[in-house]
């Protein structure tokens, strides 16, 4: 005849102060990884800034009032990443300080008048337009705002063009 086994019993093991431990860093993981995602969440339903709302690289960066830039002068912006040049004609360009070449920063020369590449010696004019090879084409550019004699330059996005054209210029 077979014997029955008897169901164990189960202990009630003593939490030891190691699992106790463990238990409440499981708790602040647990909790932890919930806010996260409750922050996810919020930060995705929510609308963000558009970047032409941001200050600094990547949106809306303020130069100062159209007065403060002479005609036929170019001012570096550092924190935007570009050249503001105040054509001739007295209207406004933001030029990228990316070579179009293989992508070295360019410096404006003063004494020539014109952007020089230190890489490969590519030259642009006041208005990013290529005057010595092998740059392929002219500067980018970034589209510029002006609001009450006060310019602003949109670096959220370079625009890319073969050739300078009238149309680019923001006249004041
Ligand atoms: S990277 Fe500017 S000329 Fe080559």
């Amino acid at each position: 005849m077979k014997q029955q086994k008897k169901p164990k019993e189960t202990e009630a093991r003593p939490v030891t102060p190691r699992r106790g431990f463990l238990n409440m860093l499981w708790w602040a993981l647990g909790a932890l990884a919930i806010a996260e995602l409750i922050g996810l969440v919020v930060a995705f339903i929510r609308p963000g800034k558009k970047a032409s709302q941001k200050e600094g690289y990547g949106g809306l960066v303020t130069c100062g009032p159209t007065s403060d830039f002479q005609v036929n002068t170019v001012t570096a912006f550092q924190r935007g990443h570009f050249y503001l040049a105040r054509l001739k004609s007295g209207g406004f360009m933001a030029l990228s300080r990316k070579c179009t070449h293989l992508g070295c920063t360019v410096i404006w020369d003063e004494k020539k008048s014109h952007f020089e590449c230190p890489c490969h010696a590519s030259a642009f004019n006041l208005a990013g337009d290529v005057i010595s090879k092998p740059a392929p084409r002219a500067l980018d550019y970034h589209r510029i705002i002006i609001e009450n004699n006060i310019v602003k330059v949109d670096t959220g996005k370079r625009i890319k063009r073969q050739r300078f054209s009238d149309d680019q210029v923001t006249a004041v």
